[in-house]
């Protein structure tokens, strides 16, 4: 059986005016696999997020989705057109705006708020809007303002409004960041539930135990630089690590 690989990264570098952010990058996350990324504060975490969405440019290196599409020569929404959904660290979703509603602008993609006024759903949107609050947890809450939900369940109305898109490439920052346990705890059932043989998901996380849960395999940042790569528990047992990252926290 051979494994297709979602993100092919070789050599990536990125400076920001001379400080290097990331040197020398190499990785490759298949399909199925649920990758974390963990490395302290300023290793570059969401930078490589940055450059996989294509909000930043590598001064140096290749960064290909299946191995055949450059995302480097591709703007931000070409990319996300190419499958590859993002939550960034901070929630933002439509607070003014009910739950369900959040998720027919996400199913509506580009026909935005005129269309929700003046067109009629089809019956395959109507389904991926139920599909997605069921998978989220938010089917009793659909019709609060997203603006009073609790810090977790707006996070996972973000993550709802991305799988919309169905992508097969999902990047979370730090999603459990700011969760109750009984919230992270929910959050480690929603990722599983996501994870499938056609989607690669990314997870960077300071929550070790969290990551220990979700995670197929763990890749280790330090200073821009690649420390480690590996299950959670030779990550943890390894000196390096221990030294630069998890010792220190
Ligand atoms: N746009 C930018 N300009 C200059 N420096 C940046 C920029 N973005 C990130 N950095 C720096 O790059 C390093 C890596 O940042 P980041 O990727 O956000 O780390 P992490 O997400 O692992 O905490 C940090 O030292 C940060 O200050
Ligand atoms: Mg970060």
């Amino acid at each position: 059986m051979t494994t297709s690989i979602a993100l092919y990264v070789n050599g990536l570098s990125v400076n920001f005016g001379g400080f290097a952010a990331l040197t020398n990058l190499t990785l490759e996350i298949p399909y199925g696999q649920t990758r974390a990324i963990i490395g302290a504060n300023g290793a570059g975490k969401t930078t490589f997020m940055d450059v996989i969405t294509g909000k930043t440019r590598p001064t140096k290196g290749e960064v290909f989705l299946d191995k055949s599409v450059d995302l480097t020569a591709l703007d931000e929404a070409a990319i996300a057109r190419k499958g590859i959904g993002r939550k960034f660290q901070k929630p933002s979703v439509f607070e003014a705006l009910p739950v369900e509603q959040n998720v027919e602008l996400a199913v509506r993609k580009g026909q935005g708020f005129a269309a929700m006024l003046t067109s009629s759903l089809k019956t395959s949107q109507r389904r991926r809007i139920e599909e997605v609050l069921v998978t989220i947890g938010l089917v009793e809450e659909r019709r609060r303002l997203a603006g009073t939900l609790s810090h977790g369940q707006k996070q996972w109305l973000e993550i709802g409004m991305l799988l919309a898109a169905e992508p097969r490439v999902l990047l979370l920052d730090e999603p459990v960041a700011g969760m109750s346990d009984e919230e992270t705890e929910r959050t480690v059932g929603l990722i599983k539930q996501l994870a499938s043989p056609d989607r690669a998901i990314v997870v960077v996380e300071h929550d070790m135990d969290f990551v220990s849960r979700v995670a197929d395999l763990v890749t280790v940042l330090h200073e821009g630089q690649l420390l480690g790569e590996g299950s959670m528990d030779s990550v943890r047992t390894d000196p390096r690590v221990i030294q630069v990252y998890l010792g220190r926290s």
